[in-house]
């Protein structure tokens, strides 16, 4: 698929036919969602891949009860580490890199969150497209109780929950929502 033709087909589906996502696959958009960039290339994500049944209606309850986080053939809960140091060690970090996130570790909380979020949710785009591409649909998940799926799927506290998805075989998405026209979005110079 073409880059455009997979940006316009990307939806947020939320109908889905059964069918089984394979180990081979989920390797390939994972491998995918790793070029995702990231500041300084700290890639502070990491992914829970959801495919058991009794799994996925536990997530279900966890999102309000929303019917495709089941239904979909499996959900992946994306969190990212607020620790910029957690993964120097497998990131080849030159010094530059690790003298950065060495100050960013001292940096208040708050800072620390907001850069594992910017990073998790471009990761979150990522999966869609490269899902997209290999011919999966999806639907991000923001409705849930946080501290429901923190505990039933063992997060610890220094992750961010970022993004649920629901990954699967879609069924044939609602027409687009109407979007933003150019002038309602660009502003040149200034605001
Ligand atoms: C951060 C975020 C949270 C969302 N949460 C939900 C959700 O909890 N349930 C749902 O069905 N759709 C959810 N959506 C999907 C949006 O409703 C959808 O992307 C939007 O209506 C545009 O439709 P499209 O993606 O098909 O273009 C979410 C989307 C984003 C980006």
């Amino acid at each position: 698929m073409e880059f455009e033709e997979v940006l316009k087909a990307r939806r947020a589906v939320r109908e889905y036919r059964d069918g089984e996502i394979t180990d081979g696959q989920i390797r390939r958009l994972f491998d995918l969602a790793s070029l995702t960039p990231s500041a300084y290339n700290l890639q502070p994500w990491e992914f829970i891949v959801v495919r058991d049944k009794q799994k996925k209606k536990l997530l279900r309850k966890c999102c309000n009860d929303q019917e495709h986080v089941e239904k979909a053939s499996a959900a992946v809960i994306i969190i990212s580490n607020t620790d910029p140091t957690a993964y120097l060690n497998d990131i080849d970090a030159d010094e530059k890199k690790r003298g950065r996130a060495m100050m960013r570790a001292q940096r208040p909380i708050a800072e620390k969150i907001a850069w594992a979020r910017r990073d998790g949710n471009l990761a979150a785009m990522t999966i869609m497209l490269a899902a997209q591409s290999i011919g999966f649909s999806t639907c991000p998940i923001g409705a849930m109780d946080e501290q429901m799926v923190r505990k039933e799927f063992g997060i610890p506290e220094k992750f961010e929950l970022v993004l649920v998805l629901t990954l699967g075989y879609g069924k044939a998405p609602a027409p687009r929502p109407q979007r933003k026209n150019f002038e309602g979005m660009v502003h040149f110079e200034k605001f």
